[in-house]
């Protein structure tokens, strides 16, 4: 079995000591997780996910993925953070990177989302993109009341029926929302959608491995049984504490690095595919961690890209902050540097290197330099993106956030500051109810 990889030698000898000292804290956290006596234990679903997750619904899902697929040029997925990073993060880690120049293909939509904020351009540009063409919608709320999705459903709801008509849009619309709560759950069953239910445990940020990922990740073509069974592998390898679970191991090292100062923690890609798989990961330990004043601040940069406008920060900056580096093996195409016979740009030297390995090397000479510049470093390897890695590493990051917000000492499964936003802005859009 292929399995990520994952090394602290880096990062381990600037926090020594409170790294052996916090070993307990962790096999507590993670008898914790497994008995389910925590704060939040009543949302604690995804963690046997992968491997419970049955055959029928898979076989539903890419069911309704190839009608979709038939039917549509672009398929819009409506939702925000929860139920939105998921399925970006892994359509972006899987897609050609330049797939919207291409012409449409008739068996291959193309999926947008929309839903994800309230830019009035942005409604607009989409509706103009979408305007005479044949589109789909799955819209996604756990609530069914989060107002963002709320409006883009709205509006787009309004443009399919128009161009389609009432009856044909219902065949073009899918809700996941709650089995019996909210507006979206009332809409789509007075409508008559087809539904996917989001379960009560598990919680919007946890939710890319139920149908809220699964089935934007099928209908952009890519093969969930596979995302499954490398998330069913971590599942295993991190079922148990010990020395050899990873899990657990990037759990301490990071709790060690915040005890030992270290307050922000930068997830480093060297991929640009992997841009929206660190938003997912900056929702994931955010908004489990960030609270009761605690918590290490998930920051994130694409490099070598970043290294020209974060790098000096990163070198120089205040001692703040350590990196974990997301390193993939393997690129899936093989290609060198070209020599050039008048040599003018100076760059023969690399000739009939692959890119890779150019890459490669700067994420080598970056890691020795920010190491020697104070920054702890961790790295966790992949070996190629791919479905069975990126579930791999999705359950991964998962398992360890749990254990390191018990490791914290917070209840890694609720969101509570959330709403102050909310209610501000509810109480100025005067929403009944908010008023006073
Ligand atoms: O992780 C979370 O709970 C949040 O980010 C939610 O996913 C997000 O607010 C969207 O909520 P809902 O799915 O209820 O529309």
């Amino acid at each position: 079995m292929r399995t990520i990889k994952l090394d602290i030698e880096h990062a381990l000898y600037f926090a020594e000591n409170e790294y052996a000292g916090n070993l307990d804290a962790a096999r507590k956290a993670i008898a914790t997780l497994e008995e389910g006596t925590g704060p939040g234990n009543d949302f604690l679903g995804w963690l046997d996910l992968p491997s419970k997750t049955p055959k029928e619904l898979v076989d539903r899902i890419n069911a309704t993925a190839k009608r979709l697929q038939e039917k549509c040029d672009y398929v819009v997925c409506v939702g925000i953070g929860g139920s939105y990073l998921g399925a970006k993060a892994v359509n972006t880690a899987l897609a050609d990177n330049f797939e919207f120049y291409y012409a449409p293909n008739p068996k291959q939509p193309k999926v947008v989302y929309a839903g994800q904020n309230i830019s009035e351009d942005y409604t607009a540009e989409l509706e103009k993109l979408l305007t005479g063409k044949r589109f789909g919608i799955i819209v996604i709320s756990k609530s069914g009341t989060t107002t963002e999705p709320a409006i883009a459903f709205r509006i787009l709801k309004e443009l399919l029926e128009k161009q389609a008509g009432k009856d044909e849009a219902k065949d073009l619309i899918v809700a996941i929302t709650d089995a019996s709560k909210g507006a979206l759950r009332t809409l789509a069953d007075q409508e008559g959608y087809e539904t996917y239910v989001i379960p009560d445990n598990v919680g919007g940020r946890f939710s890319v491995l139920t149908p809220v990922g699964l089935l934007p990740i099928a209908v952009a073509g890519h093969d969930i049984e596979k995302l499954l069974a490398g998330a069913a592998d971590m599942e295993k390898t991190t079922l148990h504490a010990s020395d050899t679970n990873p899990a657990e191991t990037y759990a301490r090292m990071r709790n060690a690095l915040y005890q030992d100062g270290k307050k922000i923690e930068i997830l480093v890609n060297y991929d640009p595919k992997l841009h929206y798989f660190s938003e997912w990961w900056k929702q994931l330990y955010g908004e489990s961690e960030g609270k009761d004043g605690k918590g290490i601040f998930p920051a994130s940069v694409d490099f070598t890209t970043d290294l020209h406008s974060m790098g000096q920060w990163i070198q120089d900056g205040e001692r703040t902050i350590f990196e974990t580096v997301l390193s993939v093996a393997k690129p899936s195409v093989e290609r060198r540097v070209p020599e050039d016979k008048d040599n003018l740009d100076g760059i023969n030297y690399l000739a009939g290197k692959r890119i890779d390995e150019v890459n490669k090397m700067a994420e080598l000479g970056t890691r020795m330099a920010h190491e020697e510049g104070g920054v702890p470093n961790m790295r966790i390897e992949i070996d190629r993106l791919d479905e069975y890695s990126l579930g791999q590493l999705i359950y991964f990051f998962e398992k360890a956030c749990g254990i390191s917000g018990y490791m914290l000492g917070v209840n890694p499964f609720n969101q509570p500051g959330v709403e102050a936003y909310k209610r501000n802005m509810f109480k100025l859009l005067k929403k009944p109810g908010y008023t006073d």
